[in-house]
């Protein structure tokens, strides 16, 4: 498979830092995966992510080391305009992302578009299916800068997934929202796996990770700690010292293991406990 983000001992430091925020870090990406990276604050996961759409070091400056790769090519060998059709970027902070310049939410979804010169009934037709996609119809008349945290959220994913990009960087992108739009957000991510797309997702909802990611990259204090598809990443004991929160029912199973009831694997999904405990914990009778 062909990586389409690749990072090589890349180092980062801001330009009034004193410390590197980004340490050595070495990843890469395949085409269409859906990777999950956590961590706790200020560990360097919206750094991270600013460096694969190239904000790191263009816009911040700062000292960059090592190499970053997209889609095969140098980033320094990209226009930043060039990269920006490439990947798509969502904001940690929905409050930002907002142009500031429209007056309702259709036209906001339909910026990006206008900008890129796209037909003015090619853009009706692509911002119409995915306001119904995100379910933010009810809000396209509404003014942008008058939403809710979480309402704005689903404008800025919005904003950015009528763009069509091959790669979906997305910052906490249901930090403002209430389970069932949680849920809903996890549904189009999954959507737009389904079509194709390289995803990658800053979360701390670990219980829609496991369901929903391929792989998960650890940051811990500007260091890439763990990688790796996610089951294996959640089973290794190394986890434990970075004070991440596990699944609920990882939690669970590795209580029970600690008090001694044997498992047959490490549960990351729910439905998984009773199979994980039953292998082992049945009695044989013969
Ligand atoms: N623009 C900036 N200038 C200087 N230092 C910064 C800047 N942005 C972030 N930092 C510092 O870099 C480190 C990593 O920050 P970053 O925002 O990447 O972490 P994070 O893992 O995304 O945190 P959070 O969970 O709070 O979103 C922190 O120590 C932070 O204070
Ligand atoms: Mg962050």
């Amino acid at each position: 498979m062909t990586s389409v983000i690749k990072l090589k001992n890349v180092s980062y430091r801001y330009p009034v830092g004193d410390d590197d925020v980004l340490k050595d870090v070495s990843f890469s990406i395949e085409k269409g995966k859906f990777t999950a990276i956590i961590g706790n604050n200020g560990s360097g996961k919206t750094t991270l992510c600013n460096t694969i759409r190239g904000f790191v070091p263009h816009f911040y400056k700062g000292n960059l080391e090592g190499e970053v790769m997209i889609d095969q090519i140098k980033m320094e060998d990209y226009q930043l305009g060039q990269l920006g059709e490439k990947v798509g970027y969502v904001f940690q902070n929905p409050f930002i992302q907002v142009s500031g310049v429209k007056d309702n939410v259709f036209e906001e979804v339909a910026y990006g578009l206008e900008n890129l010169g796209v037909p003015v009934e090619e853009i009706k037709i692509r911002v119409e299916e995915i306001l119904k996609l995100v379910k933010i119809e009810h809000l396209r008349d509404k003014n942008p800068t008058g939403l809710s945290g979480g309402q704005r959220q689903r404008v800025a994913l919005a904003s950015i997934i009528v763009m069509n990009p091959e790669i979906l960087v997305i910052d906490e992108p249901t930090s403002q929202l209430d389970p069932i739009g949680t849920e809903h957000i996890f549904d189009i991510i999954r959507l737009m796996k389904e079509r194709g797309k390289t995803i990658v997702l800053v979360e701390h909802k670990m219980d829609l990770i496991a369901e929903y990611a391929d792989d998960l990259l650890v940051m811990h204090e500007g260091e890439l700690v763990l990688q790796g598809p996610v089951r294996e990443v959640l089973a290794n004991p190394a986890l434990e010292q970075y004070q991440i929160q596990y699944p609920h029912v990882t939690e669970v199973a590795l209580q029970l293991q600690k008090e001694g009831v044997p498992l047959s694997f490490i549960p990351i999904r729910a439905e998984e406990l009773a199979e994980a405990l039953n292998m082992n914990g049945v009695a044989k009778h013969d």
